[in-house]
């Protein structure tokens, strides 16, 4: 059995949800190792043949310590399979929901000099409920713009979950 790796970069928590999802329809095949970035900088990625890593976007960005993490791995990674998703609400467009089409996956690109093998990009979730005042604010106002929901009382997920086993059906 393959020794897979998913390892997430989320902040609430719905990539991680994804990342878990993931781990279910490959350990049928694969021992599987769900780690936050936190957790994967302690582990030794020479014991994995497969390291996928996941990570949403905030304001435009991913966090710092994600490059930090692919930077300090990358002879490792480049050696074994991998892959990389990337979790935006821009993605429930359907002319942004590739990875080709999607924005924050060619910032993705342009930032690091890894080159994952797989790529794909998932639509996430507004839970205008959890979000602080500020947060709803912006998030509200960019969804106003966007045309998407801004009813700050619900939570809206767009991921595409059969899309989600399709990446997970390849990397088996
Ligand atoms: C404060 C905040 C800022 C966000 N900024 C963006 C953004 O700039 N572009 C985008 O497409 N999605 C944006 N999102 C949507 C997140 O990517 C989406 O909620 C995702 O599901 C979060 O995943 P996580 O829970 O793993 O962090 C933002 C969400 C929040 C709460």
């Amino acid at each position: 059995m393959k020794n897979t790796l998913i390892v997430y970069s989320s902040i609430d928590g719905h990539t991680k949800k994804i990342s878990t999802k993931i781990a279910e329809y490959l350990s049928e095949s694969n021992n599987v190792d769900l780690a936050s970035l936190l957790e994967a900088k302690t582990l030794s990625l020479k014991n994995y043949q497969q390291i996928i890593i996941g990570a949403s976007i905030r304001y435009g960005n991913y966090r710092k310590d994600l490059f930090e993490f692919i930077e300090k791995n990358l002879d490792d990674l480049n050696e074994k399979e991998n892959a990389f998703f990337s979790v935006n609400v821009v993605a429930r467009k359907s002319e942004k929901n590739t990875a080709e089409s999607n924005p924050y996956v060619n910032k993705f690109l342009k930032a690091t000099k890894w080159k994952p093998k797989n790529l794909d990009v998932f639509a996430g979730v507004v839970d205008y409920p959890v979000y602080n005042f500020f947060d709803k604010f912006m998030i509200k106002l960019i969804m106003w713009i966007t045309s998407g929901p801004t009813d700050t009382k619900a939570r809206f997920e767009f991921t595409d979950w059969e899309r989600v086993k399709g990446f997970a059906e390849d990397l088996i």
